[in-house]
C-alpha cells in the first residue's frame, strides 16, 4: 500500500523493490554527470551491426546526430532479436477488435507476417527513403505496416484513421507517398468508418500515390480502382510474400518515420524520427518508468496514429520484448466496462491512458469498475494533457486500487520519448509529471529568457539534447530552426507553459501557442479554420479552444459569412458536418457563432485570446493593439 500523506504519494517499499531503478537520484546524478556514458550504456543493450563512433554531435546544433557511424534498425531489434532468444514464443501482441474478436502473435509470428508484409511492400516497389503512409484502424495490420517499412527502410507517415479527407490529402501530398495502406472500413462504436472511400476521394485531390494497399476489416463492398488498389489478403497467398525478408542495415541517422502535427501556425508539420536514437530513447525510457519486466501484460490504450502509439504501442514495447495489448474500438462499447472486462481477461499488469479517457470513464462511476478483477494491475500512466488531481485520485483509487503509482508523463511528437516523468520510485504529486527524465536539463524562462523562480510561470524549454528528438520538419528544414530554436537560442522551446516548485516538481500549465489539444489529440486552429473557410459560404473564421470537463478543451469557432449568404441554425450543422467531413470529426467545432468581424492587430493577426476572454466573460487584457 502507498502512503497517503498530505498530497505527496510515497510508493511503497514493494514497488521500490521491484522498479528497475530503486534509487532515482542515484541514477540522475551519474546521467546528469556523464551523459554521453549513461546514453551508450542503453544502446549497447540493443543490437547494432556496427558500433557507433560517437554518441553526439553538435557541431551543426541544432541538427544534432546521434551514435554516429552506428548500423542498426529498429524493426531488427523489435523482433528479430527476441526470435533468437527465450522470447522466440513469448506473446507479443494481444489484440482485441470491437467485435469481440481476438488474435494473439508470438514474436516469432509478429516476425513473420511483418515480414510477409514487408516483401509485399517491396513487390510494388518500395524502396528505402520512399515515403509510405498508413491510414488505417487500430487492427494488427496496421502495426505490421509500421514495422515492415522500418524493416526495409522506408519512412512510414502514419494518419490518425479518426482524421478525413482533407487532413490525409494534404499529409499524402506533402510526403509524396508512393504507396497508401488502408483498410476497407474500421470498426467504431458499432458503425463502420469507410476509410477505402474517404481515402478514394483524398486521392481524387492529388498526390503521388501509385498503389494502394487494402486490409480487409469490415467487410462491406469498396471501390476498387483497376491497377491501383490491391486487397492484401490476395498478395498474401502468392509466392512473393514470403515470411522472410532481408532486414536493412540503417544509419543510426538514417530516417524512421515522419508523423504530422500541428504547430503553431499554417498547416500540420511532419516531424522527423531517425533508426538510432527514436529507438534507444523509446526503449530506455518504456523501462525505466513503466518498469516493464518479462511476465507484465502492457497496454497503452492510445492510438498508433498517434505519438504516444508510436513510441508506445509498437516500438517501446517490442524493443523491451514485453507483450502488449491493443483494442480496436471504443472504450464504452457496447457498456462502460469494456476496458475492465478486457483488463480482467488479459491480465493487464500496465495501464498507460489520458486524463480525457479518465474523466469519461468516471463520469459512468465506480460501480462498472468493481464488477472486475484489477488486481493484476500494477503500474498505471497518463499523457496528453495535464491531469486535474480529481481524475488522478480516481485512477489512482478506483483503478488502482491505492497501490499503483500513477506515472503523468510529459513529452511531445517532437521530444520521441517521456521528458518530464516520474519512475516508479519516486513520490508523486497529482498533477506533477515530477521531474525530468535522467539526464535532462530543462529550465522555465520569462520572456527575456531568464530562470523564473519557484512556483512562476514561464515558457518551459529543454537545454541539452536528447536521442529521441526530432531531427527536423521533413522538407522544411528552416521551419524547424525558426519554430522550435529561436525564441531563446540554443534552447529548445516546448510550447507550453509551466511552473516549477520547491522541491523541482514540473507543473505543465498548457499550450502557449495555437495548438489546441481536445480529447488528447492535438489541433490546430489553422487546419480547423481552413476547413472551414474551404466551405463556399464562408469568408473567414477563427477558431478558439475552450476548456471542457471531459475533452480537456473543445472547439468554438467564429466565422464571417460571405456577402448575401443567410444565417441560419442549419447553416451551423451544415458547416459542423464540412468540417467533420474534411478534418474528421475531432475537429468539429462544438459551437459555431457568425459575426461581422473578428479582433484583428493592426498586422492583420486574429487575435484569438481576445475571442477566448469572451466567449470566457473575462477580462480580454490589454488591447493597444487591436486594429479596432
Ligand atoms: C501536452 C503527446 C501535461 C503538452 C505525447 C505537450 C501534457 C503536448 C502531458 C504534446 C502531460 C502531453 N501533462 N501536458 N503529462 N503530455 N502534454 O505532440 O501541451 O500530441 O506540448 O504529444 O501535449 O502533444 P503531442
Amino acid at each position: 500500500m502507498s502512503d497517503l500523506k498530505g498530497d505527496v504519494y510515497y510508493p511503497s517499499q514493494e514497488v521500490i523493490n521491484h522498479a528497475h531503478v530503486p534509487n532515482w537520484d542515484e541514477l540522475n546524478d551519474f546521467a546528469q554527470n556523464n551523459y554521453e556514458e549513461f546514453w551508450a550504456k542503453q544502446a549497447e543493450e540493443l543490437h547494432w551491426f556496427q558500433k557507433w563512433d560517437k554518441v553526439i554531435e553538435d557541431a551543426e546544433k541544432p541538427f544534432y546526430k546521434w551514435f554516429v557511424g552506428g548500423k542498426t534498425n529498429i524493426a531488427y531489434n523489435c523482433l528479430d532479436a527476441h526470435t533468437k532468444t527465450y522470447r522466440r514464443n513469448k506473446l507479443a501482441l494481444i489484440w482485441e477488435g470491437e467485435d469481440g474478436e481476438e488474435r494473439t502473435f508470438s514474436y516469432f509470428a509478429l516476425y513473420r507476417e511483418t515480414s510477409k508484409f514487408a516483401n509485399i511492400l517491396k513487390s510494388l516497389g518500395v524502396k528505402k527513403g520512399d515515403r509510405v503512409t498508413i491510414y488505417m484502424g487500430r487492427v494488427p495490420e496496421l502495426i505490421m505496416a509500421m514495422l515492415a517499412c522500418a524493416r526495409i527502410g522506408a519512412i512510414h507517415s502514419v494518419i490518425y484513421g479518426g482524421f478525413s479527407v482533407e487532413a490525409l490529402h494534404e499529409r499524402i501530398d506533402d510526403s509524396q507517398s508512393k504507396v497508401l495502406i488502408t483498410c476497407d472500413g474500421a470498426f467504431q462504436r458499432g458503425k463502420i468508418v469507410p476509410l477505402k472511400s474517404i481515402a478514394d476521394e483524398a486521392l481524387q485531390r492529388a498526390g503521388a500515390v501509385e498503389h494502394v494497399l487494402v486490409i480487409k476489416r469490415t467487410g462491406q463492398e469498396v471501390y476498387m480502382e483497376q491497377g491501383r488498389d490491391m486487397w492484401y489478403h490476395e498478395l498474401e497467398k502468392l509466392p512473393v510474400a514470403a515470411p522472410n525478408c532481408p532486414i536493412e542495415e540503417m544509419d543510426a541517422e538514417d530516417p524512421l518515420f515522419i508523423l504530422y502535427t500541428s504547430g503553431t501556425t499554417g498547416k500540420p508539420k511532419a516531424i522527423l524520427h531517425t533508426h538510432g536514437g527514436y529507438m534507444v530513447g523509446t526503449y530506455t525510457t518504456l523501462k525505466y518508468v513503466f518498469d516493464i519486466h518479462d511476465d507484465d501484460r502492457y497496454w497503452c490504450a492510445a492510438d498508433p496514429g498517434w505519438i504516444t502509439g508510436h513510441s508506445y504501442i509498437v516500438y517501446g514495447p517490442f524493443l523491451n520484448g514485453a507483450t502488449s495489448f491493443m483494442y480496436e474500438g471504443a472504450p464504452n462499447f457496447p457498456y462502460p466496462n469494456r476496458w475492465w472486462q478486457m483488463a480482467e481477461r488479459y491480465g493487464i499488469s500496465i495501464l498507460y491512458t489520458a486524463p480525457t479517457a479518465i474523466r469519461g470513464l468516471m463520469r459512468f462511476g465506480e460501480a462498472w469498475v468493481n464488477r472486475h478483477d484489477l488486481s493484476g494491475l500494477r503500474l498505471l500512466g497518463s499523457v496528453g494533457e495535464p491531469i486535474n488531481p480529481e481524475a488522478w485520485r480516481w485512477y489512482h483509487r478506483v483503478i488502482g486500487k491505492e497501490k499503483c503509482p500513477i506515472m503523468d508523463t510529459w513529452w511531445q511528437t517532437e521530444t520521441g520519448m517521456f521528458m518530464i516523468t516520474p519512475t516508479p520510485s519516486l513520490p508523486l504529486k497529482p498533477g506533477s509529471g515530477t521531474k525530468p527524465f535522467f539526464g535532462l536539463q530543462m529550465d522555465i524562462l520569462n520572456e527575456e529568457g531568464e530562470p523564473v523562480g519557484a512556483n512562476e510561470e514561464g515558457y518551459l524549454v529543454i537545454k541539452n539534447p536528447w536521442p529521441a528528438m526530432m531531427r527536423t520538419i521533413y522538407n522544411d528544414p528552416e521551419r524547424f530552426v525558426t519554430q522550435y530554436w529561436s525564441k531563446y537560442p540554443g534552447l529548445y522551446m516546448t510550447g507550453d507553459s509551466a511552473k516549477r516548485d520547491e522541491d523541482g516538481y514540473y507543473w505543465v500549465i498548457g499550450r502557449v501557442d495555437d495548438v489546441i489539444k481536445v480529447s488528447g489529440y492535438r489541433l490546430g486552429t489553422a487546419e480547423i479554420e481552413s476547413a472551414l473557410v474551404s466551405h463556399h459560404d464562408v469568408a473567414e473564421a477563427a477558431a478558439i479552444g475552450i476548456p471542457h470537463e471531459v475533452r480537456g478543451n473543445t472547439i468554438y469557432a467564429y466565422v464571417i459569412l460571405k456577402q448575401g449568404v443567410e444565417k441560419s441554425p442549419e447553416l451551423v450543422e451544415l458547416l459542423k458536418a464540412h468540417v467533420g467531413h474534411e478534418m474528421g470529426p475531432i475537429g468539429k467545432p462544438e459551437k459555431i457563432e457568425f459575426v461581422d468581424a473578428l479582433p484583428k492587430t493592426r498586422s492583420g493577426k486574429i487575435m484569438r485570446r481576445v475571442l477566448k476572454a469572451q466567449a470566457l466573460g473575462q477580462d480580454p487584457g490589454n488591447l493597444s493593439t487591436l486594429e479596432e
